[in-house]
């Protein structure tokens, strides 16, 4: 595709794994969205795959090819999130059944298809925003795609906090061994942390003004993100943050961003720290930047009026 990005976005939708796709559908002038691949996480493999069919079609883009990914972490069962997505998985929000079928139900094996399928000149960027468990396998099992791979922009981790534990993010919580795998890989990552995530977000107004749309699209979301509202997480805040729309934001727009290289390696331990990004921003590691050890750029500041403007735009356009 001329000058359009190459993109796979691999999810476990999950609320804020929805908005990214329909910032990303919404902007299929920019992005070559070469399909998407499901990963158990904040719901089970069912659910999440059947959420990935559903969106494609809700939003207009039946085209796009949806293949099934890993049903549990590399070493463990999944520990979903209903608490914070529901037990849809979409909050509120029911989509209606589809007659769409996959396009494989084996997701490793599907990335590796699209990437090697591309023009010799061109490359793609993943854009991980579940836990990392099909791209670790990827990576490993095909190491031959590393070099069609432009970057990696995931939402995982954090440079200081967690939010399952005080020290751990949600994504590499789930599975640190294929973070690890993909964290030392060698590409590049751009890491769409809690450190940027919790800044990007909607106010309960914005949310509160999709409902009283009479727009489709603009209501399931009001639906999805007013879940939100009500959980445990953003009971008393006046905004929630929709950490996984922060990947397709920063392919759109890498100005409203920024950040710090670093090197990064994740806690696999059984220890209190399980799923620790630890980033290592100390100014001696310029070597570490030639010899690219600092393979990875932790974003940390996101202008958000901007953010919100652009998402808001993607949101009202479908129902225009
Ligand atoms: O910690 C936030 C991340 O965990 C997001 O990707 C959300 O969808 C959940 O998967
Ligand atoms: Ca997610």
């Amino acid at each position: 595709m001329e000058n359009k990005k190459n993109i796979l976005i691999d999810c476990d939708p999950g609320i804020d794994d929805a908005v990214a796709i329909a910032l990303a559908i919404a902007h299929r002038d920019q992005l070559n969205i070469c399909g998407i691949t499901s990963v158990a996480g904040n719901q089970t493999q069912e659910r999440v795959t059947g959420n990935a069919l559903k969106l494609t079609v809700f939003l207009g883009a039946e085209e796009i090819p949806v293949a099934m990914g890993a049903k549990t972490p590399l070493l463990r069962e999944i520990v979903p999130a209903g608490d914070i997505h529901g037990k849809g998985g979409l909050g509120y929000c029911e989509l209606p059944a589809v007659e769409k079928t996959l396009a494989s139900d084996n997701a490793v094996c599907f990335l590796r298809e699209k990437i090697m399928a591309l023009p010799a000149e061109e490359k793609m960027t993943l854009v991980p925003t579940g836990p990392l468990t099909n791209i670790g396998l990827l990576l490993k099992v095909f190491p031959e795609v590393k070099e069609r791979i432009d970057q990696i922009v995931l939402m995982g981790g954090a440079a200081v906090g967690g939010n399952v534990t005080a020290t751990a993010e949600f994504n590499i919580w789930e599975d640190p061994e294929a973070a690890q795998m993909v964290y030392t890989s060698g590409i590049p990552i751009v890491m769409c942390g809690l450190d940027v995530t919790m800044a990007c977000g909607l106010n309960r107004e914005q949310v509160a003004a999709l409902g009283r749309s009479n727009g489709r699209v603009q209501k399931a979301y009001s639906e999805m993100l007013n879940f939100y509202f009500d959980s445990p997480a953003y009971r008393n805040s006046d905004r929630v943050s929709i950490h996984d729309a922060a990947t397709i934001m920063y392919l759109l727009h890498p100005e409203y961003f920024s950040g710090q290289w670093m090197s990064a390696m994740v806690d696999c331990s059984e220890g209190v720290n399980r799923g620790m990004t630890i980033c290592d921003s100390r100014a001696n590691q310029e070597e570490a930047y030639e010899t690219g050890e600092k393979n990875v750029l932790v974003l940390q500041q996101v202008d958000q009026e901007n953010f919100q403007r652009v998402l808001l735009e993607a949101l009202t356009q479908f129902d225009a």
